[in-house]
């Protein structure tokens, strides 16, 4: 059906499969229980698609960068947080001296000099932050830390002070709190090809949501004894139904899912339905059993692991080449589909993660039923590329 929509149009492409992408915001829908979601929009990409989620019930968007947080308030969207802090003097600038910027934006910070940056910006009016906490597990023993590495601050005693020090500032208004469980919502339960950790993986991320639950609350209790939060956010794609579940988060961050990458194939939980891939044409014929396409080395970011490939899944049984991979310039695949394949015909891929994608492609398709019903910008394609 899928391949049907795209007959005739020249590959490399990308697509979104509409159909896909509304089931999986139902989804995603079902699992928040009437918790507002978040918009990750740095997993989409794409202003179309994230229009379509915000009229699809998301409320706000949590943004990657500073300058795509001023670029989206410019075009009119509200409630957008900044998920990551910023030393980008430029764009703290323009949000200082833009008072329609200043009521749509909220930036991310954890330490002194995210507000001195903030501060020498010299706003013309408070600016909204939102304070990150770690949501990482201290295994007992000190034997380690599961989580990301994200913000100094861990303890309801290290949040509460700071959050004193952010409203003893005129220059800022405490609007938020931030603590994303990554080790939780981006890492999925059933690793394959790895017993041990399929075992032990479900066991950790419970104990840690367990420690997190308890230790988000005390902060948040801790916090609102200072001054009033509008949002406590928390979770992501794979942590949904957990994280909406927690009394003290009042929204949940996600945007992943939506598209159906490869690496939410490994949750127990849920299974999202693929809705992004890219195609690529055949290029040669190495040997009778071997097809050779062009480019296809969209690796994702992370620790590399095999996992960080992109997979072949149209036509099925096809495999890459242990070797090569996919490459910068052509990706060479094996297994019993490609004696089929000639020279010419296209190979439908998913990547890994999601809006990391569209760094590749100026444009998406979207398919709905076995029609291209448009054809939009990526963020590139509008000639941003934040990161
Ligand atoms: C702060 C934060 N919240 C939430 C998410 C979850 O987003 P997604 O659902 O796209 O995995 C991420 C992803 O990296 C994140 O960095």
């Amino acid at each position: 059906m899928l391949q049907n929509a795209t007959f005739g149009l020249d590959a490399p492409f990308a697509v979104i499969d509409l159909d896909a992408f509304d089931a999986n915001t139902t989804d995603f829908m079902r699992r928040a229980r009437g918790v507002p979601l978040r918009l990750a929009s740095k997993s989409l990409r794409v202003r179309t698609l994230q229009a379509r989620a915000l009229k699809a019930g998301f409320r706000g968007q949590l943004c990657f960068t500073l300058p795509e947080a001023l670029w989206l308030a410019s075009l009119g969207w509200d409630d957008l947080v900044v998920g990551y802090p910023t030393v980008d003097r430029g764009a703290l600038r323009r949000l200082a001296e833009d008072p329609e910027a200043r009521a749509r934006i909220t930036v991310m910070v954890d330490c002194a000099e995210h507000l001195d940056l903030i501060t020498a910006a010299k706003p013309g009016g408070p600016v909204k932050v939102c304070i990150d906490v770690d949501a990482g597990w201290r295994v007992p023993g000190g034997l380690m830390t599961l989580g990301p590495k994200r913000s100094p601050l861990h303890d309801p005693s290290q949040v509460e002070a700071f959050a004193r020090t952010i409203v003893a500032r005129e220059d800022l208004e405490l609007d938020g709190l931030m603590a994303y469980e990554g080790q939780i919502a981006g890492v999925g339960d059933r690793p394959p090809g790895r017993p041990l950790m399929r075992l032990a993986l479900p066991v950790l991320q419970a104990l840690s949501a367990r420690e997190l639950a308890r230790r988000r609350a005390e902060v948040v209790d801790a916090v609102r004894s200072v001054a009033p939060l509008r949002f406590v956010n928390g979770g992501g794609t794979g942590s949904i139904e957990r994280t909406a579940a927690e009394p003290a988060v009042t929204e949940v961050a996600a945007g992943s899912g939506l598209y159906g990458p490869t690496l939410f194939d490994t949750y127990r939980a849920f299974r999202p339905t693929p809705a992004a891939f890219f195609v690529l044409p055949v290029v040669r014929k190495t040997t009778p059993k071997l097809a050779t396409a062009l480019g296809g080395g969209y690796i994702a970011s992370g620790a590399p692991g095999k996992d960080r490939l992109p997979r072949p899944v149209l036509p099925a049984g096809l495999k890459l080449d242990a070797l090569e991979a996919a490459g910068e310039v052509q990706t060479p695949l094996l297994g019993r589909a490609a004696t089929e394949l000639q020279v010419g015909d296209q190979v439908w891929f998913r990547h890994a993660k999601a809006g990391e994608l569209c760094e590749r492609f100026d444009e998406v398709h979207l398919v709905q039923g076995d029609k291209v019903v448009d054809t939009v910008p990526t963020y590139r394609g509008e000639g941003k590329t934040f990161l």
